[in-house]
């Protein structure tokens, strides 16, 4: 994918799972997904995607309040929201960090709130608003 954006529009939160959905068939072990963009404009909805890609039977909601929640699916899913975190120590101090090199595929709500914890082979995944249901859905590398 080198530098160059891959985008996909999505016009429905279904078609947002189905995005999501899609990329999960690329992940791997150690895979890190690093969600950006504002309130409400779908990240939960993405993961949720990811993780019916991934074999997840649960259901996946926002874990604000929880910071961290895992799924057992073809291979663990680590949902983690920093939005309520004050930045990278913070994070570090949860221990969370460990898990972007461990066996499963990690998803990060508003990563940019960490920028330092995100690893640099991560995958960035921006949604943007565009009109009411439509969102653009940029897929890129984290620049060297
Ligand atoms: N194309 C779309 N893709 C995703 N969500 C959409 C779309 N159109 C409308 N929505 C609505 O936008 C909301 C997205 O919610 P979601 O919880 O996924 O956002 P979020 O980015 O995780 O929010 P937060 O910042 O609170 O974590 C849902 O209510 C969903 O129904
Ligand atoms: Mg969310």
């Amino acid at each position: 994918m080198e530098n160059s954006p891959f985008n996909i529009t999505s016009h429905s939160p279904e078609e947002t799972i189905a995005a999501g959905e899609w990329l999960a068939s690329w992940l791997h072990q150690g895979s890190v997904v690093a969600l950006r963009g504002g309130l409400g404009v779908g990240k939960t909805y993405f993961t949720k995607g990811i993780a019916r890609g991934l074999g997840v039977q649960e259901e996946v909601t926002s874990p604000t309040y929880t910071m961290i929640a895992e799924y057992q699916g073809v291979l663990p899913l680590y949902h983690i929201d920093a939005y309520r975190l004050e930045g990278d120590a913070d994070f570090s101090s949860l221990g969370a960090d460990e898990m972007f090199y461990g066996t499963g595929v990690s998803v990060i709500e508003w990563s940019e709130r960490i920028p330092q914890s995100i690893p640099k082979d991560a995958l960035i995944v921006e949604i943007t608003l565009l009109e009411q249901n439509h969102r653009l859905i940029t897929l890129r590398n984290i620049p060297e």
